[in-house]
């Protein structure tokens, strides 16, 4: 006989999707309960330092924080950074989903995504950060394999499928059949990255010095994976001149913002070609059936999709909610025992 598992006595099962811009998390039987910029403002007095906000309100401080506090990306460059901070964030995190502290609020069985170019060093920190955090199991998951889950691609079959998620620290490509990885690739490139060199063109062409923040913006309201054929959308950008100090504004166009990011284009369109030429000919052959699935906030960027097309000739397809996928992917994956195999215990 079977009993009903009891949430309140055994814990909650919990899937995170650790992302360097974004933390989600899942509690089964609830769904996505969590979904937070990876922020955290930290305020150092007299060497101790002291948590001051985190996620949502963190972000609005970033760039802008009073002196002696900073806010903090702890995952800057898809690696933990600084392990201590992000234990606090995760911690965080897992209690603000769970509800609070306390018995009746405990994890059980905590599922990370993690990036398949994740070495072992990085897998174990993070794996520790987490089990500091309060969870009695930790098991792990391939970000791209759970990337594909959250997108219903057919992973269980014995059909290939190719997954392209672009977070804000890393591009992870993924051919995956049968519950398993047939090939998968990483670099670091992704939303940070793009919104950098937006920075940097805007200082090199303009002399204007632009925040993060306002550069991120400027990608999504005009950010262009492709050149338009005239100047295109126009928008009002504001910072500081850094010939007279003064703030200042100008007006950029939507040719310019595609230029910025021409290199940072290039890298996933590359990212994406070298998969395909060492994926295994049978799955090639169903690739070309299936195409190319896109998730991760990079998917977002405008005419993207179009750019990966030119490039491969291949349908390509954006995942509904890509910004989601993973931490629906690790969740599904947690809750539905068919998957079983996907996860390994860390
Ligand atoms: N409409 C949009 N156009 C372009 N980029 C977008 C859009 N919406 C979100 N993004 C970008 O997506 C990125 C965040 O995506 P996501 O949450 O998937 O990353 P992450 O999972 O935190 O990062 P990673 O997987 O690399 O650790 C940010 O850089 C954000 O600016
Ligand atoms: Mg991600």
């Amino acid at each position: 006989m079977k009993f009903p598992r009891l949430p309140g006595l055994t814990g909650y099962d919990l899937a995170v999707d650790l992302g360097t811009v974004n933390t989600l998390v899942h509690v089964g039987g609830k769904g996505i309960v969590l979904n937070e910029p990876s922020v955290i403002a930290i305020e150092l007095r007299n060497g101790v330092r002291k948590i001051k906000a985190v996620g949502d309100e963190a972000k609005l401080m970033l760039g802008k924080t009073p002196e002696g506090v900073r806010a903090i990306r702890p995952l800057r460059d898809g690696v933990i950074a600084d392990i201590d901070i992000a234990e606090q964030m995760i911690r965080h995190f897992v209690e603000k989903a769970l509800g609070g502290v306390g018995l009746r609020h405990r994890a059980n069985k905590i599922v990370l995504a993690v990036p398949s170019g994740a070495t072992m060093v990085e897998r174990r920190a993070i794996r520790d950060a987490t089990a500091a955090a309060g969870a009695s199991e930790v098991h792990l998951i391939e970000e791209p394999m759970a990337a594909a889950i959250g997108a219903g691609l057919p992973v269980k079959e014995p059909v290939g499928a190719l997954v392209v998620d672009i977070g804000g620290g890393t591009t992870e490509v993924a051919v995956l059949s049968l519950r398993g990885l047939a090939y998968s690739g990483s670099v670091r490139v992704g939303g940070d990255k793009m919104d950098e060199a937006i920075m940097a063109h805007i200082r090199r062409h303009h002399n204007l010095m632009i925040g993060e923040i306002t550069a991120e913006r400027v990608k999504h309201v005009i950010g262009r994976a492709t050149r338009p054929d005239d100047a295109g959308e126009r928008m009002t950008v504001k910072g500081r001149d850094l010939m007279t100090g003064r703030p200042s504004e100008i007006e950029i166009t939507e040719a310019q913002i595609a230029e910025a990011l021409r290199e940072s284009v290039a890298q996933i369109v590359g990212a994406v070609m070298n998969a395909l030429e060492q994926t295994p000919p049978e799955l090639s052959a169903d690739i070309i059936d299936e195409g190319i699935t896109l998730t991760g906030g990079g998917a977002l960027l405008g005419r993207l999709g179009e750019a990966l097309h030119d490039a491969t000739g291949l349908h390509v397809k954006i995942a509904d909610n890509p910004l989601i996928c993973v931490a629906l992917g690790a969740g599904t994956a947690l809750d539905d025992e068919s998957f079983a195999g996907v996860l390994t215990r860390a």
